[in-house]
C-alpha cells in the first residue's frame, strides 16, 4: 500500500471515529475512550460546538491516528491510601500506557487541599502517592511523575480559563452538585475544581486522559474550556480525550456499591496482608441457598476476582456459580489468594523505596523540572492568544 493509500484511510477513519465520538463513545479493544460529546452544549448550539471543535482540530485528530506516540495525562489525589478502584480504574492504565505513550502522571496535592486541611497529612500522603505510584510499575524513564503545584503555570492558566467558564457549567459538576444536595458546605476551591483539572490537563497538551468513570465529565468540561477558549482567542489548546476501562471502570467495594473512600468500603493496595484478608472475608453477600445456580457477573465478589484472575482462572469460576452448589467463604478465599498474589512484587518494591526516600525526591525534581518546560511554552500560548503581555 502507499503513502496516499494509507493517508486517506487514516483520514476516513479519523472523520468516522470523530463523528461517532460528537454522539456517543468509542470502543476500542476493551478499552473505551469516552468523549461524551453528547453532554451539554455551553455556549451555542450542538452545531457550534461541532464548528469549534471539529473542525480546527481536525489536522490533529488526523495526526492521533498516524501517531502512535501520545501525550498521556493523569493526575491522581493524594487524600488517602489507595484502594483497588484506584488502581483498576486509573492507576493501572497509566503504567500500561507509559511503554508506548508520553506518560505525565501527577499528584494532585492542590486538589488534594480542598479536603486534607492538615500541613502535615497532605506532605505524607503526597510522599505516599509517590511511594505508590513508583512500586506500582511507573518507571521514571518512560513516564514524567511530578508533584502538581511544582508547577505554577497551570494556577496562571487556572485563572486564564475561569474568565471563560460559566457558572452554571459548574454548578451541574458532581463534586460540586452532591455536596450541595446533602447541605453540607461547599467553598470556591471544590467549586472551581474542574477549572484547575481542565488547566492540568491544558498545560501540557496532552491527549489521552486515563481516567475512572467519575471522571469523564471533569474532561468533558475541559473540552468544553479548551473549545471555547480556541474559538475565542485562535487554537491554542489540543482537546483531550478521555479514557476509561471497560473492567475497571467501576470496581465494586466490600459491601457491593462502588469501591470509594467516601463509603467505607475499600480494599487498599498496600498494607498489613492479615488484615486486608480479613476485609475480604468480611465482604457482603447475598442470602440465597447455597445449591441456587448464580449468574455471576451480578455478583460483586466475582467482579472482583475477575480483576486478578486469569481467563482461564475465571471461566472455572463462572462455571461454579452457574452450577451452584459452592459457598461464598471458597470465593472469598480464592479472592484474598489471588490478589495478594497479584500485589506482591509491588509491595516488595514500596519497601525498597522507603528505604530510599533521596531517589523518591529526585525523581519528583527532574519531573517536576520537565513538566515546567512544557507548561510554561503552553501558557506563553496562551497569553499572548488572549492579550496578556506584549
Ligand atoms: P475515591 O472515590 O476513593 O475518593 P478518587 O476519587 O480519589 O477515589 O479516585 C482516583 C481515581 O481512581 C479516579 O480516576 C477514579 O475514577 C478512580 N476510581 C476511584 N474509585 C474507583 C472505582 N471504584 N472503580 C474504578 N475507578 C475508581
Ligand atoms: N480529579 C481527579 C480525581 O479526583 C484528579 C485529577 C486532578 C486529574 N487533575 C487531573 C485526573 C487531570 C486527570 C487529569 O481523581
Amino acid at each position: 500500500m502507499g503513502i496516499m493509500d494509507r493517508l486517506l484511510i487514516h483520514l476516513a477513519i479519523a472523520l468516522l471515529a470523530r463523528k461517532a465520538a460528537l454522539t456517543t463513545s468509542l470502543a476500542a479493544s476493551g478499552n473505551r475512550v469516552a468523549t461524551a460529546q453528547n453532554a451539554r452544549c455551553t455556549r451555542g448550539s450542538r452545531a457550534s460546538l461541532f464548528r469549534q471543535n471539529y473542525a480546527p482540530s481536525l489536522a490533529r485528530l488526523f495526526s492521533y491516528h498516524l501517531d502512535s506516540h501520545m501525550r498521556v495525562l493523569s493526575g491522581i489525589q493524594p487524600t488517602g491510601r489507595p484502594h483497588w478502584g484506584n488502581f483498576f480504574g486509573a492507576i493501572r492504565q497509566y503504567i500500561d500506557l507509559q511503554t508506548e505513550h508520553d506518560g505525565f502522571y501527577f499528584i494532585a496535592d492542590l486538589h488534594a487541599l480542598t479536603t486534607v486541611r492538615d500541613a502535615k497529612t497532605l506532605r505524607q500522603n503526597t510522599l505516599d502517592a509517590a511511594l505508590d505510584m513508583l512500586a506500582l510499575g511507573l518507571d521514571p524513564e518512560k513516564a514524567t511523575l511530578f508533584v502538581q503545584s511544582r508547577v505554577p503555570e497551570v494556577t496562571e492558566l487556572t485563572w486564564l480559563l475561569m474568565t471563560g467558564t460559566p457558572m452554571g457549567l459548574l454548578e451541574r459538576c458532581h463534586a460540586y452538585k452532591d455536596k450541595k444536595e446533602k447541605g453540607l458546605k461547599a467553598d470556591a476551591g471544590l467549586f472551581t475544581y474542574p477549572v484547575l483539572m481542565a488547566a492540568d490537563i491544558l498545560a501540557y497538551d496532552s491527549q489521552l486522559v486515563p481516567v475512572g468513570q467519575d471522571q469523564v465529565q471533569h474532561i468533558e468540561v475541559c473540552r468544553d474550556l479548551a473549545g471555547t477558549f480556541n474559538h475565542e482567542f485562535g487554537e491554542t489548546f489540543i482537546l483531550p480525550v478521555a479514557k476509561t476501562l471497560e473492567h475497571g471502570a467501576k470496581v465494586p467495594g466490600t459491601d457491593g456499591q462502588k469501591m470509594s473512600k467516601s463509603y467505607n468500603n475499600t480494599l487498599p493496595l498496600f498494607g498489613d496482608v492479615k488484615s486486608i484478608r480479613k476485609m475480604i472475608m468480611r465482604t457482603t453477600t447475598d442470602s440465597r441457598p447455597m445449591d441456587d445456580p448464580k449468574e455471576p457477573d451480578d455478583d460483586h465478589l466475582f467482579q472482583l476476582y475477575r480483576l486478578f484472575a486469569s481467563p482461564a482462572e475465571v471461566e472455572t469460576m463462572a462455571a461454579m456459580y452457574r452450577r451452584g452448589g459452592f459457598g461464598y467463604g471458597d470465593v472469598k478465599k480464592a479472592v484474598a489468594d489471588v490478589s495478594e498474589q497479584y500485589f506482591q512484587a509491588a509491595r516488595e518494591k514500596r519497601l525498597e523505596l522507603e528505604k530510599n526516600l533521596d531517589y523518591v525526591s529526585q525523581t519528583l525534581d527532574a519531573g517536576a523540572a520537565k513538566a515546567r518546560q512544557v507548561a510554561a511554552k503552553v501558557l506563553d500560548r496562551a497569553r499572548k492568544a488572549c492579550g496578556l503581555g506584549a
